[in-house]
């Protein structure tokens, strides 16, 4: 399994990407926010500022020797007086709108502001941009009630610095409390890694040979099911090491005790006077060695079988041509032996397994015929399908074995009570062992007839959409 580029960064650098986007996103979101808002009260406090210096002006509007006109009184400008030396001007209109105090060019809204309302609006005096409110003031004259417009404005220097400070003060605010989270995350991302770092520590000072699970409660809730994952895997792990262990045991042992005997029969040869004594002692060895090479390449079998069991490999295999060339193969021994090889296969049945485990799991069933069935006797091999299932059956008419020895046949190293010389006790718990490794099971039916001895093995038809989802069939 190749990681993915991204699995492989830094688990603190991706957090801290996943919290940063939505952080500076809100950082961004409430700047704007709280720029807003300083705007708004900035312009507030002008317009408070600006309706009070009108309002001053209105009220100082008087009818006087025949015309309306106004003494602008000095508070209403001293209103303005700041750091920021803005610029005021004002105006004041009568109702036909001609300038009776004040500073031409700053004209009131095209739309009057209706008595008694304060109308705000941005302008330009002369070059200067302007923010300015209106509004109408009524004069008693002796022709009855009039109007006046007035108009104050002042330049935006002194609300563009409210505006920054009372902004800058949010923004320090805010970056200030997202260091303060960025930091605590950070930390905590540490603090949170250091179960992994001690886990993984823990790993790299494992010796090799240990499959002790590691213990859950070490690391957070969210990395437990990982740990009790490999601790399955290592159960695992450990069981195929005992089986391997096992197994070499009992290969050591399969193998030390025909060597003594082959050492034995050699000295015999050595002493021996005589040709003929010579030439039996050959014949003798010539077992030993034909026997021992049976036990040498069934333990290779059965540890080829271990190793497929890591790594299972399953393609179509026919068996009636398998069992068909297995026949063949072996014909000339059955022949020798006087055992009969009959083959009963009328039905196609493809499983799905790998092909030559398969066959090496034939090989010792008829093997085991020809060896425990005794001359005369017959040997059928059969292939079906019943139940949705391949079923391959080896039987014959020889002695079989009294049920109560049956099951443990299956054990390694074990033979029947009855079996000759020569054998392993390892046929059958190869043949166990493929077929549940092929995902079926072996079992030893009852003979029809009630003589002789039958094996009958159980494989997973081979679908033929299976071939697409099983990509090594390489065995
Ligand atoms: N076809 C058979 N007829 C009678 N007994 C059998 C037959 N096949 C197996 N057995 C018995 O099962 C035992 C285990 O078989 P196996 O594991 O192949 O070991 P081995 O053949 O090396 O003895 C044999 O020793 C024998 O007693
Ligand atoms: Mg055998």
């Amino acid at each position: 399994m190749t990681p993915s580029p991204r699995a492989t960064w830094s688990l603190r650098l991706n957090l801290m990407a996943w919290l940063a986007v939505p952080m500076v996103l809100v950082l961004a979101a409430s700047l704007w926010l709280s720029y807003r808002t300083a705007w708004r009260q900035a312009m507030l406090f002008m317009d408070r500022d600006l309706t009070s210096s009108a309002r001053m002006i209105a009220e100082e509007v008087r009818y006087r020797e025949g015309a309306v006109g106004v003494v602008i009184p000095p508070a209403a400008l001293e209103i303005f007086a700041s750091d920021a030396h803005d610029e005021v001007a004002y105006a004041v209109f009568d109702d036909k709108g001609v300038l009776i105090a004040g500073f031409p060019g700053l004209t009131p809204p095209s739309r009057k502001p209706t008595d008694g309302r304060v109308e705000g609006f941005d302008t330009m005096f002369r070059t200067e941009a302007m923010h300015a409110v209106s509004l109408r003031q009524p004069v008693i004259t002796p022709d009855g009630i009039s109007s006046v417009s007035v108009t104050v404005g002042e330049t935006l220097k002194a609300r563009d610095a409210l505006v920054r400070a009372l902004w800058l003060r949010g923004f320090i605010e805010q970056a200030a409390l997202m260091l303060a989270a960025a930091i605590s995350i950070w930390f905590g991302i540490t603090v949170e890694l250091r179960p992994i770092l001690r886990l993984r520590r823990a790993v790299l000072d494992r010796p090799p040979q240990s499959v002790e699970p590691f213990d859950p409660g070490e690391v957070q809730q969210e990395l437990q099911p990982l740990v009790t994952a490999v601790n399955d895997h290592m159960a695992r792990l450990g069981a195929y090491l005992d089986r391997q262990q096992r197994f070499l045991d009992g290969a050591a042992h399969q193998m030390r005790t025909p060597l003594a005997i082959l050492k034995t029969q050699i000295g015999v040869g050595r002493r021996s006077k005589s040709d003929a004594q010579v030439r039996e002692v050959l014949d003798k060895i010539d077992q030993s060695v034909s026997s021992m090479t049976r036990v040498t390449n069934q333990l290779l079998t059965l540890g080829r079988v271990e190793y497929e069991r890591a790594r299972p490999a399953a393609g179509p295999v026919d068996m009636r041509e398998l069992l068909r060339a297995v026949v063949a193969d072996i014909a000339p021994r059955a022949l020798d032996c006087g055992v009969d090889l009959a083959l009963e296969a009328e039905t196609p049945c493809t499983v799905a397994a790998n092909e030559l485990l398969v066959r090496e799991m034939v090989v010792n069933l008829v093997d085991n015929a020809i060896q425990h069935a005794g001359r005369g006797a017959v040997a059928t091999l059969s292939a079906e399908v019943a139940d949705g299932m391949g079923v391959i059956t080896v039987r014959d008419n020889g002695p079989g074995v009294p049920r109560a020895e049956r099951e443990r046949l299956f054990s390694r190293f074990r033979r029947g009570r009855s079996a000759g010389a020569g054998g392993s006790g390892l046929g059958l718990t190869i043949v166990a062992e493929i077929a549940e490794m092929s995902g079926g099971k072996v079992e030893l039916p009852e003979v029809p007839g009630g003589n002789g001895f039958a094996v009958a093995v159980t494989l997973p038809l081979w679908q033929e959409d299976q071939g697409t989802a099983s990509t090594n069939l390489v065995v």
